[in-house]
């Protein structure tokens, strides 16, 4: 059972739930951005018999993936023949217990006590285990495993066990398995139907001590190397054992009075990164052997210190949604990529859904989590798009544009990956997306060089393919056959979303542009000279924005989700039985693009990353896109809360908050045994502070618009403001921003001006009298 106890730093089960071990593996999933390990039991393996209970097992680095072909029978020009997918490696999990001659399975002992702990302030997960053998012995068994923040290759793995009734042999049945599958699942979308098989052994061998196992991707060809190495803490005796796919290691000893404890290293290089993987595991494994468990947990303990410190939030009076924030947090924290060949995937590092890919879900969820509090982060996020703007020229020229960039919906090295382009490809948008974060980026950090030399290429070649893709009409300019964000309305005209962004990012790109002709004219003359930009395509820029086609219903005084949105018929949600949502699950998409219903928010996100409308027609329109949404993406409630909020429903907006704050540890879309949804842990932080707070960060400066639900006592969060630390402290009765680091600045609370400086806190009353 999952009890929310007043420890919110702790995710503790204290019940073992054999049907829901699936879902804590992804709950329990460890990861440092580079290495992400699923929380499997340790003490099962399949050769030794069958999992008695469902499993998804998982070992994963971001950015390695092996290309999978595309088939199709219809297949038509430009559509991807291949993909990536995201690589399970080689399995490093398994430690079988055998006491005397017996084996120690979960499943045949009688379990007297159980505790199963996540620590969110000191990054590793814990099993305690009190059990009793067939044969009536009693043991205590702690696994303890981290996956290291200043070590990135390393998975670390250490098993204490204790006797109240047993002495005599113990042995540790140590597996490195590389006989290892991808997850596949038929019928589910969003899972991968083919390609389970795509890592091939080349060797196993011993080194030094430890075994080390080199096994290669089927069409990337990229090498993967496993070393793993351990001891025990008293006298022992082990074999090893190359058994063609994997090293069975068995360690021998006497389980005394004291107890035993075993310590594993595992780890993990990859040919992408290093040129000699093993060399660079052979010598990760010589520096850390002296370095214990426990020092391991303190280095733990400092990263996530430094990541708190500007990322914490704390939520008075409501422990579970504590607790659902600062999980969302170090899960976001864990799955982070910090260089350059990889992102966030939609998944993180915690299980297979969407293969592994990188989305939007980047850029609109997740960067301005890192950008307000660890802003090198965020920059690394954005220079992975960056290192793969060529890949996006290619994409742009397959798609039949002759200037620009495109960058692919859903990727791992830079291309396509999308084989459904109705919501895959034609969702233009993420170009506008990709150009937004790179604005607020600068605007966040008044990083000028970053803009300059990354941005302004970016926001350049991107610009020119909505320019390419668009056209003039009756004096406007007007963008056809895209989808926007609302995947349950496709390839559609004048998408309300791609548009009002693409008119953002078109604008942003002259100013950028004037900007830099004035700030650094050589740095702008070579970037003119390197991608044959001229001052005309500048200028066209600016007029398209300005003439960009918003399309509004006068009578609704809403805008209109694309120019036939509103003369379809509406969903009946009243005839829909509550068992057949998703609807995409249940419907052919067809019906579902045939009526107004949508998946998760258009027009109303367009809201919330422009905040540029007035107030009577954000209203209306959201009030009337709530009624037709499903949210059966977990990337609607987040926006659905922070909107509330914007338009002065914050009793709503908590209603939403409620939904998004504990999506994977309640399990509420029912999928978490794929992975968590990354998007909504990101989208829970930007509801406190984007939604609650009322943060914007705007060219006139940074903006807030704090108010407080009923049911939060109080709210405390911390902002990464260009260089300074701010912090914000909301009660029912004011709040107060206070700066606790750097140069004194100016900012608006509700549209005041107030100047903010070091012990002269600005306090405001609710509402902002
Ligand atoms: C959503 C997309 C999202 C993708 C990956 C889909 O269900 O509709 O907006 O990018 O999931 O998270």
């Amino acid at each position: 059972m999952h009890v929310t106890n007043d420890d919110t730093w702790k995710i503790e089960y204290t019940k073992l739930k054999p049907e829901q071990l699936v879902v804590e593996e992804s709950l329990f999933a460890l990861g440092n951005g580079y290495l992400g390990v699923r929380g499997n039991l340790e003490e099962h393996d399949p050769l030794y018999k069958p999992y008695p209970w469902p499993t998804i097992r998982g070992t994963y680095l971001n950015g390695f993936y092996d290309d999978v072909p595309i088939t199709y029978d219809e297949k038509a020009y430009g559509f991807p023949e291949s993909k990536q997918k995201m690589v399970n490696l080689p399995d490093a999990q398994t430690i079988l217990i055998q006491i005397g001659e017996e084996w120690v399975y979960l499943d045949e002992c009688e379990l007297i006590d159980y505790k199963r702990t996540l620590d969110l302030k000191q990054g590793f997960s814990e099993r305690f285990l009190y059990l009793k053998t067939p044969s009536g012995y009693e043991l205590q068994i702690v696994f303890r495993r981290l996956v290291s923040f200043a070590f990135r290759e390393l998975f670390a793995q250490e098993v204490t066990v204790m006797s109240t009734n047993y002495e005599g042999p113990i042995s540790f049945h140590l597996v490195l398995n590389g006989d290892v599958e991808n997850y596949v699942a038929k019928d589910d979308p969003r899972l991968a139907s083919g390609h389970a098989k795509i890592l091939r052994i080349i060797q196993g061998k011993q080194i030094g001590n430890g075994v080390l196992l080199q096994a290669r991707t089927l069409r990337s060809q990229l090498d993967v190397f496993t070393y793993m190495t351990a001891w025990v803490n008293v006298p022992y005796e082990e074999t090893i054992e190359w058994k063609q796919t994997r090293f069975e290691w068995v360690i021998t000893c006497r389980l005394g009075s004291g107890g035993v404890t075993l310590y594993k290293q595992n780890f993990y290089a990859d040919s992408l990164r290093y040129e000699k993987p093993e060399d660079r595991l052979v010598e990760c494994a010589r520096d850390l052997k002296e370095v214990s468990f426990e020092r391991l947990v303190q280095h733990q303990a400092e990263k996530l210190s430094e990541f708190y410190r500007s990322a914490d939030i704390t939520i008075l009076g409501h422990p579970a949604l504590q607790e659902g924030i600062r999980f969302n947090l170090f899960h976001l924290f864990q799955a982070v990529g910090r260089d350059r060949y990889s992102n966030m995937a939609a998944k993180g590092l915690s299980g297979e859904g969407y293969e592994g890919h990188y989305f939007w879900d980047t850029e609109i969820y997740i960067l301005p989590v890192f950008m307000t509090t660890l802003p090198d982060i965020a920059k690394g996020l954005l220079l992975y798009r960056y290192y793969i703007l060529d890949d996006a020229r290619q994409h742009a020229r397959i798609m039949g544009h002759r200037k620009g960039a495109l960058y692919p919906w859903r990727t791992i090295k830079g291309t396509e990956c999308s084989s459904y382009f109705p919501a895959g490809s034609a969702q233009y948008h993420i170009n506008a997306d990709i150009g937004y974060s790179f604005i607020q980026y600068y605007l966040a950090t008044g990083d000028e060089a970053f803009l300059f030399q990354y941005g302004a290429e970016v926001i350049f070649e991107t610009a020119r393919l909505f320019l390419d893709v668009g056209h003039y009409h009756d004096g406007a300019f007007h963008i056809f056959c895209v989808t926007g964000p609302d995947e349950y309305t496709a390839l559609v005209n004048d998408n309300f979303y791609t548009n009002a962004m693409a008119k953002y990012h078109l604008n942003w790109a002259a100013k950028i542009y004037d900007f830099m002709k004035e700030k650094n004219p050589e740095a702008l003359r070579q970037l003119k000279e390197k991608i044959q930009l001229t001052e005309e395509e500048v200028r066209a820029f600016q007029t398209a924005s300005s003439r960009m086609a918003l399309l509004f219903d006068e009578e609704r005084n809403i805008h209109m989700q694309d120019d036939s949105f509103l003369r379809k018929p509406l969903w009946k949600f009243d005839e829909t039985p509550k068992d057949h949502y998703p609807l995409l699950l249940h419907y052919h998409p067809l019906v579902i693009y045939r009526h107004q219903v949508c998946k998760q928010p258009d027009v109303v996100l367009a809201y919330f990353l422009l905040d540029d409308f007035p107030l009577d027609i954000m209203k209306a329109s959201y009030n009337y896109y709530e009624a037709i949404t499903t949210h059966d993406s977990s990337l609607s409630s987040c926006i659905y809360s922070i909107m509330a909020a914007r338009i002065g429903d914050v009793e709503k907006a908590y209603q939403y908050f409620l939904k998004t704050a504990r999506t994977d540890l309640d399990n509420t879309h029912k999928n978490t045994k794929d992975g968590l949804h990354m998007a909504n842990m990101g989208g829970t932080y930007l509801a406190l502070v984007y939604g609650f707070a009322g943060v914007r960060i705007k060219e006139q400066g940074l903006t807030l618009r704090p108010q407080l639900p009923q049911a939060i006592e109080q709210l405390t969060l911390s902002l990464n403001y260009r260089g300074r630390t701010i912090r914000i402290d909301m009660s029912h009765r004011q709040t107060e921003i206070a700066l606790l680091s750097g140069e004194p600045l100016s900012l608006f609370v509700y549209d005041e001006v107030y100047l903010l400086a070091k012990h002269q806190p600005i306090v405001v009353n609710r509402g902002g009298q």
